[in-house]
């Protein structure tokens, strides 16, 4: 049998290495293990965002047309209240229909803004390491990503670092357990990655994987290269309400010269813990706005409306109660940062150090200093130690390597693993047991 000539020819795709997500889908699904892998909480949605759908689907409103198509561009109750709580956000009028973009998720998002930009030949700066979204999509429309690095950057405390023993991780956590720790671009060399080529900037403000936030110092130089370039920025925003305080979220587009030249991106998955229901929105310039919207048009053309509606329901509720510091967005921080403490504390116990998370639900270790038994010295540290974290104890976390497209080998950004901790207070408490029971053996 002959493979059929369009398989043997090259498909933009072909040059993608290993899929993080075959690994994040099967590795915690075939061992029935704790998944501390995926990006999603493995509790119920909030209250509010269940009863809005739940009111939908028993069309308590009367009103059938909930579930036919809606705008292309996005149901208008959801337009409507996206545009005046980023409006107030950005401090800026935004027109629903002419500034928001309704796509299926933030992935769709950054589909439709890459592909509406960048033509085969083009440039895009990416921050490694980054989420792998970034590069497949810009590979697939015949984009060229340009790396800079996200490099590791010690305070003196952690250069006299000591390991941590048990009995201090049985202390209550506080700074001086975790890595203080900051992961840093060199200016110099991100502006020598700008050139005549260069069509877009990549920015993920919480970073996923390293929880880092970018400051508005580090931002304002970004940005003062994409105006001397005239350069476009996409800015992935979809973990913005969830930064450890007392650090603030910064948007590259509330920046002198940027909103002109920036598409936002967002998540409801994110922003609501419906990380499945996939439903997202890119706010920008009119311009930039309307050339994604073809891509919307010629990828999916409209987006699920009952989704879209109850998404805008609870938004709602957040725009109303946004003073409340109980209101779901307000509590977000804290609860996050309740869980990101706890797990750090499990990892203190393992007589590792976490290093400190500045936003994002995830949290990054260092296992280098690690000892644990090698069963495939041709892997990278961070994958050697998520393998046997997984057989030891059925406990998945991530290697971080995967989050990389060109090696940047040393040690530190090979023995990397991400947690994600976003997950219910049982789960986090089991693997707290199981690790406490694992260390009481040694
Ligand atoms: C930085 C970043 N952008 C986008 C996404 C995907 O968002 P969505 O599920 O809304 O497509 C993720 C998911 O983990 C992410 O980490």
């Amino acid at each position: 049998m002959t493979t059929p000539k369009t398989l043997r020819e090259d498909s933009p795709t072909d040059s993608h290495p290993i899929s993080i997500w075959n690994y994040q889908d099967s590795t915690p699904a075939d061992t029935d293990a704790i998944n501390f892998t995926t990006g999603f909480p493995d509790f119920s949605p909030p209250k509010h965002v269940s009863s809005a759908f739940k009111s939908l689907v028993n069309n308590e409103n009367n009103n059938s047309l909930i579930h036919q198509y809606t705008k292309q561009t996005g149901h208008p109750r959801l337009a409507n209240i996206v545009a005046k709580l980023y409006g107030t956000e950005l401090k800026r009028d935004l027109n629903p229909e002419r500034n928001v973009l309704v796509t299926a998720g933030a992935v769709h998002g950054l589909f439709c803004c890459i592909f509406s930009l960048v033509r085969p030949g083009d440039e895009v700066i990416i921050f490694q390491p980054a989420f792998k979204g970034f590069s497949y999509i810009v590979n697939s429309c015949g984009g060229v990503p340009v790396y800079v690095k996200l490099n590791i950057v010690e305070d003196d405390k952690c250069k006299n670092d000591t390991p941590v023993t048990t009995s201090d991780a049985n202390q209550k956590l506080n700074d001086r357990d975790l890595h203080t720790t900051r992961f840093e671009f060199d200016e110099e060399e991100l502006k020598s990655k700008f050139s005549a080529k260069t069509k877009l900037i990549i920015v993920n403000t919480p970073h996923n994987p390293l929880a880092k936030v970018f400051t508005t110092d580090e931002l304002s130089k970004i940005s003062q290269l994409c105006t001397k370039h005239d350069v476009l920025c996409i800015s992935d925003e979809v973990y913005e309400r969830m930064v450890q305080e007392p650090l603030k979220h910064v948007s590259i587009a509330s920046l002198p010269g940027m909103w002109e030249r920036t598409l936002k991106i967002c998540s409801a998955g994110k922003l609501l813990s419906v990380t499945g229901w996939k439903l997202g929105w890119c706010i920008g310039p009119d311009d930039l706005i309307r050339k994604a919207v073809t891509m919307h048009i010629a990828s999916v053309h409209r987006i699920a409306t009952p989704l879209q509606e109850a998404v805008a329901i609870a938004l709602e509720g957040e725009y109303t109660g946004r003073e409340d510091p109980n209101s779901y967005f307000n509590s977000l921080p804290r609860e996050i940062s309740t869980k990101v403490d706890q797990v750090c504390e499990i990892f203190l116990k393992l007589g590792l150090k976490p290093l400190k998370p500045e936003g994002s639900y995830y949290v990054v270790v260092n296992v280098s200093n690690f000892d644990f038994p090698v069963k495939d010295s041709s892997q990278t540290k961070d994958f050697q130690f998520a393998n046997w974290l997984l057989n030891e104890m059925k406990i998945a976390v991530l290697p971080v390597t995967m989050f990389y497209d060109i090696e940047d080998r040393n040690e530190i950004n090979e023995s990397l693993v991400r947690i994600c901790c976003f997950k219910r207070y049982e789960t986090i408490d089991r693997a707290r047991r199981i690790i406490e029971d694992w260390s009481d053996t040694k």
